[in-house]
């Protein structure tokens, strides 16, 4: 049991057999059931309680809360007459179903939303989402449980910050062996996921001096935010078939951009052999820093994938990697593999955030590529994504003609182009409303905030972005039916 007590009033964190529950009392501040009483009705409006939940005894809160039984009684007997709780001889006092406010974002509906709830999706086409059916939970279960055994009693202390000696040497050794890069475990700093991983090298890089990030436009769709977060200005590139348009970046102030090269995000083209070149030679002129999100780089398709950009110019490039989509975002480990110059601002922020990454986590990756089991894991999967992809493409073949659904050679995600007098939110909404969700191509473009100075944007045509990771070939064929059928019955422009 939690007592403070400040000036008179006193917070009991109530935990015995039920659920914790924060109850403050005010001694000065009026009749002790009352508060009680508020505090209750207040918690289960907001969702703080939530149906079904049961409360302590009142034998137990009056004890924790220093007040009499009968105190509590005639509270509980309060909420009891009102609605708020209910009891039964046997599971005590728990919260009713209340008439409480809709939580945002979950039930209610204001009728215009082009998304219907979550629960009546069937088909979901979301970006980004891999197969969760096929997540390796018994290696998993078995790799957290080598690394609880195995795992060295002084590395169960404050980690070191640059992260886990052995990840470091494992995703590196990887990264070397499967993505032809360079990089060493001196170069390696271990992260929680892309997202931070890029949080913490935004703020490294512009220690650096560095103010303004270029990105790809279209491009993953919180870039711009995060960059901005970190202070930088952020300018888009346009995207072609070869990848980002490299000659548009000699006319911004950018010494640094941020590039899927391997599966653009969400084109999915990948760079091609002469843009890579440029882009090499474009971070010599301007003494400036490649940021590669290497992410789909283990689903390429057709052939071989290209080899990671750092391993070209590791005194360029700072790649970014992430098991988010090989594992699972439920895992969400990554890493950062810098130059030296960089290595230190990273582990700055990484202390200065959050630390770190849970050390028995990292060992446990480790372990699971160490032997091998991440790697069949990838085998297995990749062939799942083949053969959805081909679903996926034959499917809108037939139903789209030829050439409407490129970026295939590699992830889990393509663009489905629309006629180009139709709109994309009306296809999306009505799709929506068949039960499929889809994104339109429109989310993924840059933003510009007021006041930024953003080169004149390209123009695209409206499309969808297809993420097929998690949905089964019978349902990206039912889906992709529903698509046409929507695209059928539009009316253009509407
Ligand atoms: C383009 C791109 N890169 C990387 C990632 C992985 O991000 P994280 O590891 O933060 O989940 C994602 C996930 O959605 C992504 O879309």
């Amino acid at each position: 049991m939690d007592h403070l007590l400040f000036n008179g009033a006193m917070t009991v964190k109530w935990a015995r057999g039920g659920p914790g529950f924060l109850v403050t009392l005010d001694r000065e501040a009026g009749p002790l059931g009352a508060q009680i009483q508020n505090q209750l009705r207040a918690a289960i409006r907001d969702h703080r309680l939530d149906t079904g939940e049961r409360l302590p005894s009142t034998r137990d809160l009056a004890e924790a809360l220093g007040v009499s039984r009968g105190t509590v009684v005639n509270a509980y007997d309060q909420l009891l007459a009102e609605g708020y709780l209910e009891s039964s001889v046997g599971s005590g006092t728990r919260v009713a179903a209340v008439a409480a406010p809709v939580r945002p974002g979950t039930h209610a509906s204001d009728g215009n939303s082009p998304t219907p709830p979550i629960e009546h999706i069937e088909i979901d086409f979301e970006y980004g989402i891999p197969d969760l059916g096929t997540v390796p939970l018994i290696d998993w279960a078995w790799a957290i449980s080598e690394a609880t055994r195995t795992l060295p009693t002084v590395e169960l202390g404050d980690e070191d910050l640059t992260g886990s000696g052995h990840l470091r040497d494992v995703v590196t050794a990887y990264h070397r062996r499967v993505r032809a890069g360079s990089a060493t475990a001196e170069d390696a700093v271990t992260v929680s996921g892309f997202r931070q991983g890029l949080t913490f090298t935004l703020a490294a890089i512009a220690r650096h001096g560095i103010r303004c990030l270029a990105l790809e436009d279209p491009g993953p769709r919180e870039h711009g935010l995060i960059a901005r977060r970190a202070g930088l200005d952020a300018v888009p590139i346009p995207v072609d078939g070869e990848g980002i348009d490299v000659s548009h970046l000699y006319s911004t102030d950018a010494r640094a951009v941020l590039v899927t090269p391997a599966h653009q995000c969400p084109m999915g083209v990948a760079l091609s052999p002469a843009r890579r070149r440029m882009l090499l030679e474009w971070a010599d002129a301007v003494d400036g820093i490649i940021l590669e999100d290497d992410y789909d780089a283990e689903f390429r398709y057709d052939r071989q994938p290209v080899g990671s950009l750092q391993g070209l110019n590791a005194e360029r490039v700072i790649a970014l990697g992430s098991v988010s989509k090989t594992l699972a975002p439920a895992i969400r480990l990554g890493w950062v593999l810098a130059p030296p110059r960089f290595v230190t601002g990273i582990i700055e922020e990484k202390r200065l955030s959050s630390r770190g990454v849970p050390g028995l986590d990292q060992e446990a990756l480790a372990l699971l590529m160490e032997t091998g089991r991440f790697d069949r894991h990838l085998r297995h999967v990749r062939e799942i994504y083949r053969e959805r992809r081909d679903v996926l493409s034959s499917e809108a073949e037939r139903a789209f003609g030829p050439g409407q659904l490129p970026g295939l050679l590699a992830g889990c995600h393509a663009v489905l182009y629309l006629p180009t007098d139709m709109s994309e939110d009306a296809v999306v909404a009505a799709a929506a409303s068949m039960g499929v969700r889809v994104n339109g191509l429109s989310g993924y473009r840059f933003r510009p905030q007021p006041g930024d100075a953003t080169p004149q944007q390209v123009p695209l045509p409206p499309a969808l972005v297809l993420g097929f990771g998690n949905v089964d070939s019978d349902k990206i064929r039912r889906g992709i039916r529903a698509i046409a059928a929507v695209i059928c019955n539009q009316t253009p422009n509407q």
